[in-house]
């Protein structure tokens, strides 16, 4: 699917053939006195259009533009949120196999925030899944113009929009793909064949070399499945090699059943998105690709299944992490926090600038914040208010969360330096407090995107989260260097 942004008011976008016209309109909205803005400004004043988000009116043919179908849709304030849901309803009235060019068009001056959302919005209102459809249906949109009379002034946040659909699109795609074909081998393929961009390269370790770097914790969920674990680094490099990189860590569990303390079977299909974290990361690298900023990135992803068999890791054992602390491993089933910590502490040799590690971690962040804001801890001040404003600029929000030493008092035991569960209270937090334990080194973020890298339900599938918030955070480090 092509973006294109260009500099049209209505009067010129009446003139653009389409198969569709989405015509956004504002409560400020006034007409001019080409025909176009003149049929809004009558089916607003016949009260047979509102400018409400969502509220619409579809015309076929109209004289009035060169459009098959044009749609009127209130678009309230311009807002983002605003705008959001009147593409959706736009596009609901117009969505078809005959939609290949579609035009939306702001009937008043664009907003940023609302370019954004509208690119965002067109995108993910026609993703189809189809990898294991034998039929697939998929996107036929082919080519989307936004229109704005102000397009001069939106266009660098337009083109950093596309590119952000481009890696949310990858991460949805991988997210969303079955466990059985989404192996932490074709992971370990996907991130390969990023290399094959510019600027990207990709190194992978396999259960031999994994052993010897004595990453003892992420082996030790390895272990239980017969799919081959895989350590995949990706390296971003667009700025001079002396420059520190910052550093993204994806939780990549291509497949959670909880091992021994396995997991109730209803819902467990949706574990099969226990490596959104990682399918993030590939999804950053793709739009780094694309937008080029001069700065240096390094994705690391322990990805493994956490399955049962013979050798499966059994509650009580203790393991060494790659950082020399040992773990007693009470519930097999918090093995996110265990593949990370083993790849946290190999962020160590890059001397990054910052590591932040995203998630599926916790239910109890599902809990906490549901699906509208990421749970974000971190203990560096400047890295929690750069993602929180990266989440805000992206529209892909987070909410700091606390990381008080007195939440590791569950963490203790007599068998080990450590144990990998607290109790169930704030249980998203001593999840937090654990990994907090091998980043004494490095400024370091977490993200928990447990209720935010997929919706269950009717519309069950990956959200693509947070590769928006992600990217912001990492193009303002481009700028402060
Ligand atoms: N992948 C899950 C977290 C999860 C659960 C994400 C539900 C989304 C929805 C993680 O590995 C897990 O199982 N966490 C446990 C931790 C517990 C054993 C301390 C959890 O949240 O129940
Ligand atoms: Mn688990
Ligand atoms: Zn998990």
């Amino acid at each position: 699917m092509n973006f294109e942004l260009k500099p049209l008011g209505l009067v010129g976008v009446s003139t653009e053939k389409s198969d569709a016209l989405i015509v956004l309109v504002t409560q400020d909205f006034k007409a001019g006195k080409d025909d176009l803005s003149v049929l809004v400004a009558q089916a607003i004043k016949s009260e047979d259009l509102e400018t409400k988000p969502g509220k619409l009116l579809c015309l076929y043919k109209p004289t009035q533009a060169h459009a098959t179908r044009v749609v009127l849709v209130g678009a309230g304030t311009g807002s983002a949120r605003d705008v959001r849901s009147a593409i959706v309803a736009g596009l609901g009235a117009v969505k078809s196999p005959a939609l290949k060019k579609l035009i939306v068009s702001f009937a008043t001056a664009a907003r940023e925030d609302a370019v954004r959302a509208a690119v965002a919005a067109v995108a993910d209102a026609t993703y189809s899944y189809t990898h294991t459809k034998s039929k697939p249906e998929g996107r036929t949109l082919s080519k989307v113009t936004l229109a704005a009379s102000n397009a001069s002034e939106v266009q660098a946040t337009f083109d950093r929009a596309v590119g952000i659909v481009l890696g949310a699109e990858l991460a949805k795609e991988w997210a969303n793909r079955p466990a059985n074909h989404a192996t932490p081998v074709h992971l370990a393929q996907a991130a390969q064949a990023l290399a094959e961009l510019p600027k990207v390269s990709c190194e992978v370790l396999g259960p031999k070399e994994v052993a010897k770097l004595g990453m003892g914790a992420f082996m030790a969920v390895a272990q239980g499945s017969d799919q081959p674990l895989q350590f995949i680094i990706l390296k971003y490099s667009g700025a001079a090699k002396s420059q520190a990189p910052a550093v993204l860590v994806g939780k990549g569990i291509t497949f959670d059943c909880g091992g021994i303390s396995i997991k109730p079977a209803a819902d467990m299909d949706e574990m099969k998105f226990d490596m959104s974290g990682a399918a993030s990361v590939l999804g950053v690298f793709r739009t780094l690709a694309a937008l080029k900023p001069a700065i240096n990135v390094v994705g690391l992803i322990p990805a493994c299944e956490n399955l049962i068999n013979g050798r499966a890791v059994k509650p009580g054992d203790v393991v060494t992490s790659m950082s020399g602390q040992t773990i007693e491993i009470l519930n097999t089933d918090a093995e996110g926090r265990l593949v990370l910590c083993d790849a946290l502490t190999y962020a160590e040799r890059f001397k990054p600038t910052s590591v932040v590690d995203i998630a599926t971690l916790t239910g109890a962040c599902v809990i906490a914040l549901g699906g509208v804001r990421s749970g974000m801890f971190s203990s560096n001040e400047e890295l929690a208010t750069a993602l929180t404003a990266a989440g805000e600029r992206a529209q892909d929000l987070c909410w700091r969360m606390p990381l008080d030493e007195d939440y590791s008092e569950g963490l203790k035991t007599s068998f080990a330096d450590v144990a990998n569960v607290g109790g169930r209270a704030g249980g998203a937090i001593t999840a937090a407090k654990f990994l907090q334990r091998f980043t004494e080194k490095f400024a370091w973020a977490h993200l928990d995107i447990a209720g935010t890298a997929w919706k269950s339900g009717g519309a069950k599938g990956a959200t693509g989260r947070p590769v928006g918030l992600l990217v912001e955070y990492l193009l303002s480090q481009a700028h402060t260097k």
